[in-house]
């Protein structure tokens, strides 16, 4: 089932609870003006502090380079790239964990 954390209007971050205290970042967005103010790190910072998770992970486009420096600057570390990840356009994404 799929939770979500939301900051006005645009402003959301998607997740799902896996096996062993895992969660699946599934999507975060913010607002295009409101980006740079803080906005997506708060999301994840709740995101911790209410689901206190073992383990967070995600996998995004390896071309989004906002998305690349947003999850590094939140302590996400690269664990692996998946060829071909995304089907409809055979993009590969990185996955990145927390
Ligand atoms: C990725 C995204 C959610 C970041 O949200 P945000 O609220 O702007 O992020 P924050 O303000 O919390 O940024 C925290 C830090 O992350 C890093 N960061 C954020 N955006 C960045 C960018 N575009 N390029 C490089 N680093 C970035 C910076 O270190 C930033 O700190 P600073 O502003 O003091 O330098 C936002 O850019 C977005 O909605 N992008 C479009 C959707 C998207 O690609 N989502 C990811 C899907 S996998």
């Amino acid at each position: 089932m799929e939770k979500f954390i939301k900051r006005g209007a645009g402003s959301q971050l998607i997740y799902r609870n896996g096996s062993a205290g895992t969660i699946e970042i599934y999507d975060i967005k913010v607002n295009r003006p409101d980006w740079r103010k803080g906005i997506g790190s708060d999301m994840i910072r709740e995101l911790i502090e209410t689901e206190n998770p073992h383990c967070l992970y995600c996998f995004m486009r390896k071309d989004n380079v906002d998305a690349h420096g947003f999850y590094l600057a939140n302590g996400f570390k690269e664990v692996a790239v998946i060829e071909n990840f995304y089907e409809e356009d055979c993009k590969d994404a990185i996955m990145l964990t927390r």
